[in-house]
């Protein structure tokens, strides 16, 4: 049978204000997170008849209690779509819902789906980093791995140690820009279109209702310079310059294009290429670096086509890392131009759609600018690219 690539485009996406784990959602179930996410997709999208949702991709990196019972399928159902729209769940760590995005993009793309929803959701506070996880000791024995791959604040010492021109200097200047981003993004009303608000209840204060991230604070280069280094005496990364541990969820409509302008949905981005690629598991924080020379390679553009970043922050020294290696200044406007997870937060397997709709974002306010790329850094050693055109772009070919 002959077969059409399709295009696949970003609708629209949007998020849980992102909470410090134990912190303001420490009573609330985190599959509520993920479906109060998708709720708000539906009711702000009234053109898309819930019927018409072929796939409902979820991630979450700990994938039991309130993360478990393959979680894609039972948010749909509590989300209210209709029972004959299916769903599954994704692992891929940090970028879960990143792979939740691409997954559903290669259905699209090949005409399995019309439409999807993707997303990710991570309660830190409920399902700590590596809960459960019984890594195969082999793994440590033969030596595949360095016992210091499986901490991931302990890889971005190593990447320290392999990049000693990235000073713990920079890494705090550049988490210092973060929150001085953010705190401007939020005073300026950037974010809080795409947040949903989540009513959240406490046995001591009583119900409430989340509508910032909690983790976003006012800091000085004086005092990230007192912080500890958990990881490593005299180490480099502490709290001031990694994203923290934290709680929420994201979700986002992906569909065909054609499917899009049909039903009259909005199409915020076009998917140009996506990658992932493996480097030394030690060095995590190194992957986003061969899995955007692959995103860039297969869309046959290079750095200089990108017109706008939004790059997961999990640790500073792997965005400079990064940065470093295109050449691009650590405080580079087209860099993350509202701040970053280290001030917001990263709950793992939910930050990727959180980098895809700030980006959509900055697209309808630079139609300058044809090109813009999502990267992460990947526990156990790997790198996720995306890259998306422009639909604002003057030349953009509908
Ligand atoms: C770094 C890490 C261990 C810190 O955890 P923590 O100790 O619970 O963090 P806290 O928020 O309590 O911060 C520690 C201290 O630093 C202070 N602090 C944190 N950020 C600060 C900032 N930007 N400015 C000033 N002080 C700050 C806190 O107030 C706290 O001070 P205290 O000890 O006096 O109370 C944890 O956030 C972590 O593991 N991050 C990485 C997560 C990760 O690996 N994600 C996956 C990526 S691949």
């Amino acid at each position: 049978m002959p077969r059409e690539v399709r295009e696949v485009v970003f609708v629209d996406g949007v998020r849980t204000p992102f909470g410090k784990a134990g912190g303001m959602y420490a009573e609330t179930r985190a599959d509520d997170l993920v479906i109060r996410c998708i709720r708000e997709l539906v009711k702000r999208n009234p053109q898309l008849p819930p019927e018409r949702v072929d796939e409902v991709a979820i991630a979450a990196t700990t994938q039991t209690g309130d993360q478990g019972l393959t979680i894609g399928r039972t948010a749909a159902l509590l989300s209210g779509l209709p029972k004959t729209v299916p769903g599954y769940a994704v692992d891929r760590m940090c970028a879960g819902a990143m792979t939740a995005v691409t997954n559903v993009a290669g259905g699209i793309a090949m005409g399995a789906y019309d439409i999807a929803v993707a997303g990710g959701v991570e309660h830190m506070g409920r399902h700590p980093m590596g809960e459960g996880a019984d890594p195969n000791p082999r793994i440590l024995t033969e030596k595949l791995v360095d016992p210091s791959a499986l901490v991931m604040g302990s890889t971005a010492e190593n990447l320290h140690d392999r990049l000693p021109h990235i000073t713990k200097e920079r890494t705090d200047a550049f988490a210092l820009n973060s929150q001085i981003k953010v705190a401007k993004a939020y005073a300026n009303g950037k974010l809080q279109p795409d947040m949903v608000p989540v009513a959240i209840r406490s046995s001591e204060l009583g119900w409430g209702l989340a509508t910032v991230d909690e983790a976003p604070r006012e800091t000085s280069m004086e005092k990230l310079a007192t912080l500890k280094t958990p990881f490593r005496p005299h180490g480099r990364v502490t709290a001031g310059n990694a994203a923290g541990l934290n709680d929420g969820a994201t979700a986002a409509i992906l569909a065909d294009e054609a499917t899009a302008r049909e039903l009259g949905l909005p199409v915020a981005m076009r998917m140009v290429s996506f990658a992932y690629a493996g480097v030394e598991p030690e060095i995590m924080g190194y992957g986003p670096i061969p899995s955007t020379e692959k995103a860039l390679k297969k869309a046959g553009l290079t750095i200089d086509d990108i017109g706008l970043f939004e790059l997961n922050e999990a640790f500073a020294v792997q965005v400079l890392a990064l940065l470093d290696h295109y050449g691009i200044a650590d405080d580079d406007p087209r860099v993350n131009p509202w701040g970053g997870a280290i001030a917001i937060g990263h709950p793992l397997a939910s930050s990727g759609v959180r980098l895809m709709t700030q980006l959509a974002r900055h697209f309808e306010e630079h139609p300058e600018v044809r090109y813009g790329m999502n990267a992460m850094c990947i526990g156990i050693g790997m790198g996720g690219t995306v890259i998306w055109e422009n639909p604002n772009w003057e030349g953009f070919d509908k």
